[in-house]
């Protein structure tokens, strides 16, 4: 069993170089199904998600081959079956992104329900109403679906709640479908604009990607071309934060500042001291205050934040309040934090007191999912003691090199196996 091992309150400094996006990186690979031509791929983040992504495709016969680091040449011109390994699907909910493009390019696929996770049910009603609405005929057979059509039609789509890879994945079917579709309600996060903007590049003719409504004139043919993975926005932030936490001066680099409006807005709240450069941002000691938070979807403050944002009003003078509005089950780490000597109170499912400042103490703990995981990594970093965190793939899932990166600052972290 991995773990990490942390030993914590440590002085740190130094600067950390932000990864390529998770969550674009993860809809790129899907979407150079759109075509038979072979094209590079370039700073796309080493995480496990990216390479279960990388599994799921080799298995249906694309061809995805590390040129160097952080580049990969893909192809898809040999894919030769379309219903995707249930194990690999399990193992990835973000494998669902296959299902537009498979759809659109072979006119079939079947897929296995990726399944809930500890942060909510993750349902994919959404993602089978589209489909739906865009001419495939479903055909349900227990937790699988096949979806299949002669040709993808375009139409009106108007979804009755945001979801992000809905949005994309419908954006990507509706490439290549006969006629236009608008899909009405759209998401607006930074990783659609980027994932419009590969598509346009290689002759779709998307508009409006980033706001509520965006339109889509279907094409018959895409090519395929180079591209740059944007920076993680979500890194970016935890980073941000990991400063703030300790403390300490930490200079966040390769990231995007402009994607980070609604965190630095609750940042400058609690009085965090953060210098803000055109593609890096810094943090200086600061006497935080406690502020509190709603999570809302791009640009409201990220979901994704939430756990790490909540670990830093844990060293708060005052009393903050977070709602995380989009997932169901996505404060119950508190629980652990509480363990650790923080003073959490859960009002519902939805929403956390935190009073501040509290000294945490090193705890035995298991990382419940991916941006909690990260979210404990921060806490024991400050923490009085030795902690251990058991399930690292979850964070090693999203966050690429992190003992190495975290070491490079002076953390005394390590990973081994036991
Ligand atoms: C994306 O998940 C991200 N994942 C998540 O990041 C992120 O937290 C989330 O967007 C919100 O920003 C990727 O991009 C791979 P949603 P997604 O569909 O698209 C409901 C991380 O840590 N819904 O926007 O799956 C759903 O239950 C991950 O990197 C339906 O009801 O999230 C939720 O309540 C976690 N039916 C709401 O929509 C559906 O068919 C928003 O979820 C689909 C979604």
């Amino acid at each position: 069993m991995e773990k990490y091992i942390i030993n914590g309150a440590k002085e740190f400094s130094g600067e950390i170089k932000v990864s390529g996006a998770k969550n674009l990186a993860l809809k790129i690979l899907p979407a150079t199904i759109l075509s038979n031509q072979e094209c590079l791929i370039n700073n796309v983040p080493e995480i496990e998600d990216v390479q279960r992504m990388i599994e799921v495709m080799t298995d249906l016969g694309a061809q995805i081959k590390l040129q160097k680091e952080h580049q990969y040449l893909i192809s898809t011109k040999d894919i030769n079956k379309t219903t995707l390994r249930p194990d690999l699907v399990k193992k990835l909910r973000a494998s669902i992104m296959l299902a537009g493009p498979m759809l659109a390019r072979f006119g079939e696929v079947t897929l296995a329900h990726p399944g809930g996770c500890v942060i909510g049910q993750r349902p994919i009603d959404l993602f089978l109403e589209g489909f739906q609405k865009l001419g495939a005929q479903m055909i349900e057979n227990g937790q699988t679906y096949t979806l299949k059509t002669k040709k993808l039609k375009g139409n009106k789509i108007v979804l009755p709640k945001i979801s992000v890879t809905v949005t994309e994945n419908l954006m990507m079917a509706a490439t290549l479908a006969e006629g236009t579709t608008i899909i009405k309600n759209a998401a607006m996060e930074p990783e659609i604009p980027a994932l419009a903007q590969y598509l346009n590049q290689n002759g779709a003719k998307i508009k409006g990607a980033g706001t509520p409504i965006i339109t889509i004139e279907g094409v018959e043919k895409l090519k395929a071309s180079e591209f740059n993975i944007i920076p993680d926005r979500i890194e970016a932030g935890t980073f941000i934060i990991l400063g703030l936490i300790t403390n300490s001066q930490i200079t966040v680099k390769n990231c995007e500042p402009e994607h980070l409006e609604n965190l630095l807005y609750s940042l400058g709240k609690a009085q965090a001291n953060l210098e803000i450069g055109k593609d890096y941002i810094k943090t200086l000691p600061s006497q935080l205050k406690s502020t509190n938070i709603t999570t809302h979807e791009y640009p409201g403050f990220p979901t994704d934040l939430q756990a790490p944002f909540t670990v830093l009003m844990t060293q708060a003078q005052g009393l903050s309040l977070i709602h995380e509005t989009i997932f169901e089950g996505r404060l119950f780490y508190t629980d652990i934090l509480n363990q650790m000597g923080a003073n959490i109170i859960m009002c519902d499912p939805h929403r956390v007191v935190v009073m501040g400042p509290t000294e945490l103490y090193g705890r035995s703990l298991v990382s419940p999912d991916l941006r909690a995981g990260m979210a404990l990594i921060l806490a024991a970093l400050i923490a009085q003691g030795t902690t251990t965190i058991e399930n690292v793939y979850q964070i090693n899932r999203g966050y690429e090199n992190i003992v190495t990166k975290l070491q490079a600052l002076g953390a005394d972290i390590k990973q081994t196996n036991e």
